[in-house]
């Protein structure tokens, strides 16, 4: 069986949801606290033992690049200023095995995934979302390539949603439980209004995917939407192999939306060194204002 080497994170959304604030900085560069989404996404690769990052970009995405680029002369300057966990912090964010390839036409997920093929080659890989931050004590990265290690099967994430949020996701429509975290689906569905809807469970941003995904992308019809959907193409793979749902349990931030953003920035901010104690403060006496 294959190992589970290499990722893929689509990131050439325009991110509309967040203009003007998106207008000339990638969405995937607004921070959490101080630390940029995206980078959560990487940081959860690594830690569920992803060796290669391609990430799709399009045009205005070059600021991630650079994140991840050393930066010389900052690194100099603060060597020499003797900010040595400053350094660290920079640090961190380099010698990473990432590359990156460009998504000429944004014609949607299913399409960027496609750009991935090369870079793939005949191996399971994992496709993270960069609005999903996932917290838990397991990576869910690493949690579906447990399951594919079980398995040797393509695995998505999935969680519970309320009926009235169908339309925003995949949903799937579960066939058996396999056991107490998995089913084996019947059917894939993208963005069903909640009278189709085959069920509450939606597709959260992490994927365990086969090679043979891109077979069936090339010749993927647009779907919901007029765009290349990824959902579509799952729904054929699962046809000639079996494609599972992993339910997730751990708390999920939707950081491509205004109220999710908040959120995460809230929560991590309450464990962040530098803000806990001040923000629970402030938080304290905010509640007694708004009350
Ligand atoms: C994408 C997928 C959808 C999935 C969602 C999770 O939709 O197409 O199936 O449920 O991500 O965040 P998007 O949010 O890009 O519209």
């Amino acid at each position: 069986m294959k190992k589970v080497r290499k990722a893929i994170i689509p990131a050439a959304g325009l991110g509309t949801r967040f203009l003007p604030a998106t207008k000339a900085i990638a969405k995937e560069m607004l921070p959490i606290v101080d630390k940029p989404t995206i980078q959560f996404i990487v940081e959860e690769a690594l830690a569920a033992g992803i060796e290669d990052i391609l990430i799709v970009t399009g045009k205005g995405k070059r600021p991630i690049e650079d994140h991840f680029d050393s930066n010389f002369e900052l690194e100099q300057n603060l060597s020499s200023k003797g900010k040595t966990e400053l350094l660290n912090i920079v640090e961190e964010t380099t010698g990473i095995n990432l590359h990156f390839i460009r998504q000429k036409r944004p014609l949607g997920l299913g399409h960027a995934v496609l750009q991935a093929k090369a870079f793939v080659g005949d191996e399971p890989f994992v496709v993270m979302l960069g609005d999903d931050i996932m917290v838990d004590q397991t990576p869910l990265t690493k949690q579906l390539i447990n399951c594919y290690d079980d398995t040797n099967a393509a695995t998505l994430a999935v969680m519970q949603i309320p009926e009235s949020e169908t339309s925003k996701y995949g949903i799937i429509d579960p066939e058996a439980a396999v056991n107490d975290s998995l089913y084996s689906v019947r059917r894939f569905v993208e963005k069903p209004n909640s009278e189709e809807a085959p069920s509450n469970l939606a597709i959260i941003g992490r994927y365990l995917l086969t090679p043979e995904i891109f077979t069936i992308l090339e010749g993927q019809k647009p779907g919901a939407g007029g765009e290349i959907q990824l959902t579509d193409a799952i729904d054929t793979l699962n046809q000639t192999q079996r494609v599972f749902a992993h339910t997730f349990q751990g708390t999920r931030y939707d950081v491509g939306d205004k109220l999710g953003m908040l959120e995460a920035n809230i929560e991590y901010g309450l464990k962040h060194p530098d803000t806990k104690d001040s923000l629970k403060t402030y938080l304290k006496e905010l509640l007694i204002k708004i009350n």
